[in-house]
């Protein structure tokens, strides 16, 4: 087992950083003190704009808290409507004065958005006002990041140089690796297990039921068989169940998907007892096996004790989104493979003067810039700075919530914390949390302070009186998600 559960209080509080009472944007966006309170939702309907706003669906999905899912059915948005110029616009002006009032009044419900959010993992603390300047340009890096195409206007050299570090991170030599900047983690998990499928085209891939849903999409797309392996309370992968499920299938090579960071409970799959697993069941040189490492593939190098991601174990590749720890403000990924596979994969295109050996074809210029620019600012040592603060802060809101009778759990290695599922869903929908069944989590991310997470614990503290304070209903046990030491409902509280 990697990292275990943290259980019961830690003395980390006392040595969590006192952080500013604000909200730590910088540049632009630095303005939250002088902003009133907004309703949750940004309501255009306000703005009384010179035309009709129509809504996007059924009147009521508007206002109701109720988001039961219903597939082809579910509209829970407002749409912006576009309407054809009137011949007198530009003399009016009108049309310019609405659209700019509409951006106004986003832009002022995104800050405030930005301050109630804890749910999922994205670092919203950044600058990048150096790089507005590059706004007015079509950036895109169509094609094979190492081979340049006709297409003169891209960031290909910025490109590289983010591939470089990210190779040194995981150590495999510059003459040994391929790779690309994806458009997100999704994007980096459908080549990995794509690249492992054209390794081996009869390959079975293997998930543990944990892994994030992309993998399973990866896997229909391809059309591959998969296994799903069952987990322990952690969130990491059964190794005892995936060698049973292994010995099963012994005639067909592995492809398996191994999480460097599960999505809800931030568990980091075993690497050295998968590879040891795949070698004792008789998969020598029959394997491929990629690191899901959205959020954490980017956080482990940098903690302490923790097991190393490396390209010097048996893996092939590995793929972390750019927008979560990194904090980039448009999703984009890093995708880093074994040079060896690439070929397998890649096919020349005399129209792009470039080779195709990435998922998507037009490529985003823009992000590996944002990229290079925080890899510089922050370097190894300011990754590892951000990383510690994370952790602490992660164990403080643990050990407030078991302190507080309310249920939580935090693997070792993680910045996740998993607690009970909030009754209600205007709570849920404030702080936007990611709940499944009965358990929800909030990802402790750079921009999250002890500040924030005060906020948010008195609020939830004072909802769960409203909730349960009169004995009638019972906070829901959720000891098979978090274990019963670490459950509080009534029947496991001690
Ligand atoms: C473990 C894991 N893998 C993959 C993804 C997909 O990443 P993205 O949202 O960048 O596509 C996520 C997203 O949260 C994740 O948690």
């Amino acid at each position: 087992m990697v990292g275990g559960i943290m259980n019961g209080a830690t003395d980390l509080c006392d040595k969590v950083e006192t952080l500013p009472k604000e909200l730590d944007l910088k540049g632009t966006m630095n303005c939250s003190d002088k902003l009133a309170q907004l309703p949750n939702e940004f309501d255009p309907m306000e703005i009384a704009p010179p035309f009709t706003l129509e809504g996007n669906g059924v009147a009521e999905d508007l206002t109701s808290r109720n988001r039961d899912i219903v597939l082809g059915r579910n509209v829970h948005t407002i749409s912006y409507a576009i309407k054809e110029p009137e011949a007198d616009d530009d003399v009016t002006g009108e049309r310019e004065a609405y659209m700019a009032s509409v951006l106004s009044r986003y832009r002022t419900s995104l800050i405030e958005r930005t301050k109630h959010h804890l749910g999922y993992p994205y670092n919203l603390d950044f600058d990048y006002g150096a790089l507005s300047q590059l706004q007015h340009f079509s950036i895109n890096n169509l094609g094979d990041p190492f081979i340049e195409s006709n297409y003169g206007v891209h960031s290909r050299q910025f490109e590289v140089g983010v591939l470089d570090w990210f190779a040194r991170l995981w150590e495999l030599e510059k003459n040994e690796y391929w790779g690309y900047i994806t458009n997100c983690g999704t994007e980096g998990n459908l080549h990995g297990i794509l690249v492992g499928r054209e390794v081996f085209p009869d390959g079975i891939l293997y998930a543990s039921k944990e892994s994030h849903y992309s993998v399973f999409k990866a896997g229909r797309m391809y059309r591959m068989e998969c296994v799903k392996v069952g987990t322990l309370v952690s969130g990491e992968i059964d190794c005892a169940d995936f060698e049973r499920k292994l010995l099963m299938n012994s005639e067909k090579p592995a492809i398996v998907n191994v999480n460097i960071g599960t999505t809800v409970k931030g568990a980091v799959d075993d690497l050295d007892m998968v590879i040891e697993t795949l070698n004792k069941s008789g998969f020598k040189g029959r394997f491929y096996i990629h690191c899901d490492g959205a959020l954490f593939g980017l956080m482990m190098p940098f903690v302490k004790r923790a097991p190393k991601v490396t390209f010097k174990k048996h893996i092939d590749s590995v793929s972390v989104s750019g927008h979560k720890f990194v904090g980039c403000p448009m999703p984009c990924g890093v995708q880093i493979t074994r040079l060896k596979h690439i070929n397998v994969l890649s096919s020349n295109i005399e129209y792009l003067a470039s080779r195709d050996a990435t998922i998507m074809g037009s490529r985003n210029g823009h992000a590996p810039i944002f990229l290079w620019y925080t890899l510089n600012r922050k370097g190894y040592r300011g990754f590892q700075k951000e990383v510690q603060k994370c952790l602490r802060n992660a164990h403080y809101l643990k050990d407030r919530l078991l302190t507080a009778g309310i249920s939580a759990m935090l693997n070792e290695l993680s910045s996740t914390v998993v607690l009970e599922r909030p009754k209600d869903e205007e709570f849920v929908r404030r702080w936007q949390l990611a709940c499944e069944g009965n358990i929800a989590h909030v990802v402790v991310m750079p921009n999250v302070t002890i500040d924030k997470l005060d906020r948010f614990l008195e609020e939830l503290m004072e909802r769960r009186l409203r909730w349960y304070g009169n004995g009638e209903a019972r906070a829901p046990c959720v000891a098979v998600d978090v274990g019963p030491e670490n459950c509080r409902c009534s029947d496991h509280k001690n």
